[in-house]
C-alpha cells in the first residue's frame, strides 16, 4: 500500500527541481497527479514515459486567475477529485538592494510567488475533499532577512501569513495547510542565483552559501519533497498552520 494511495494531488512549479521530485515520489506512492507549469517543454518532458494514466500535465502562468481556473479543471476532468495542493512554483527574481531593484521583477517575483499562491488557495481550496492537505514552498528566505533578496524574501515570508489563514477557514473541512522552508537546493534555481550574484564565479557563491549550512552541502530536491510527502500522507493528520524546515540546520545555528 502506498502512502497515497487514490489520492489526486496538484503540484504546481511541477516540471522543475522540487516540484518534479515530489511528483515522482506521490506517483511512487500511488497518487494520481497534475504537474502544472509555465514551460510546456519541460513539462512534456517531465512526463515523458512516466506512466501516462496516473501523470497529467497542464501548461499555466499560476499568477493569473484563468490559468488557475484552468488547472482546477483540469484535475476534475480527468481525476475527479482534488486531495492535495502542493503550491511550490515560485522564482527567485534577482539579487540587488532595494535602493537598485528593478520595479518590474519585484511585481513579478510577488505575482509568482505570492498572487499566485493565493490565487491557489482562492480556487482550488474550495473544491477540495474534505481531509486534504494543501503545502505551500516559503523558503529559509521566509523566516530571516538575506541582504539583496527584498522582493524574495518579502513573498516568501507573505505566504506565512496566508497558510495561516488558509489553515484556520479550512480546519472545520478537515483540510489542513502548512507551509515549507527549504534551504539552499542543488537543482536550476541555485545555479540561476549564483550565477546572479558572481557570474564569473558562480562556484564561490556555491562554496559561500553551503558555509552557512552546518550539514555542509546542498539540499536535493528529494529531501524536500520527503517533507511535501510527510504532510500530504495521513501520518501528519494532527499538523496545520506551521512552518516546516528543510535547511540542513541553516536557521538553527
Ligand atoms: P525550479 O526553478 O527548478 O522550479 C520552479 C518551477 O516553477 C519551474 O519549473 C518554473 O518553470 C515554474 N514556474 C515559474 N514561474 C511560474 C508561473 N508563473 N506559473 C507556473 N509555473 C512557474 O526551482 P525549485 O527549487 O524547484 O523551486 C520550487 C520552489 O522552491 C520555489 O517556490 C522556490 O522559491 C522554492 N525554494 C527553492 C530553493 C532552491 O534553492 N532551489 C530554496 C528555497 C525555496
Amino acid at each position: 500500500m502506498g502512502r497515497l494511495n487514490n489520492k489526486v494531488a496538484i503540484i504546481t512549479g511541477g516540471a522543475g527541481g522540487i516540484g518534479l521530485a515530489t511528483a515522482q515520489l506521490f506517483l511512487k506512492e500511488g497518487a494520481k497527479v497534475l504537474i502544472v507549469d509555465l514551460d510546456k517543454e519541460l513539462l512534456e518532458n517531465a512526463s515523458e514515459g512516466r506512466g501516462a494514466k496516473n501523470l497529467s500535465y497542464c501548461v499555466a502562468d499560476v499568477s493569473k486567475s484563468e490559468d488557475t481556473k484552468k488547472y482546477v479543471d483540469t484535475a476534475l476532468e480527468r481525476y475527479g477529485k482534488i486531495d492535495i495542493f502542493f503550491a511550490n512554483a515560485g522564482i527567485e527574481g534577482t539579487s540587488r538592494p532595494i535602493s537598485q531593484y528593478p520595479e518590474e521583477i519585484f511585481d513579478r517575483v510577488l505575482a509568482v510567488n505570492l498572487k499566485g499562491v493565493w490565487l491557489g488557495c482562492k480556487h482550488v481550496l474550495p473544491k477540495m475533499k474534505e481531509g486534504g492537505s494543501v503545502m505551500i514552498t516559503s523558503s529559509v528566505a521566509g523566516l530571516k532577512g538575506f541582504a539583496g533578496l527584498g522582493a524574495y524574501v518579502a513573498s516568501k515570508h507573505a505566504v506565512i501569513g496566508l497558510m495561516r489563514v488558509a489553515a484556520l477557514e479550512n480546519a472545520e473541512r478537515g483540510i489542513r495547510v502548512n507551509t515549507i522552508h527549504p534551504g539552499p537546493v542543488n537543482n536550476d534555481m541555485m545555479r540561476r542565483i549564483e550565477k546572479d550574484i558572481s557570474p564569473e564565479k558562480p562556484e564561490d557563491v556555491m562554496k559561500d552559501c553551503e558555509q552557512m549550512v552546518p550539514l555542509g552541502r546542498y539540499a536535493e530536491s528529494d529531501e524536500i519533497a520527503h517533507m511535501a510527502l510527510f504532510l500530504a500522507s495521513e501520518e501528519s493528520r494532527y499538523i496545520t498552520g506551521c512552518t516546516h524546515v528543510v535547511d540542513g540546520g541553516m536557521l538553527g545555528s
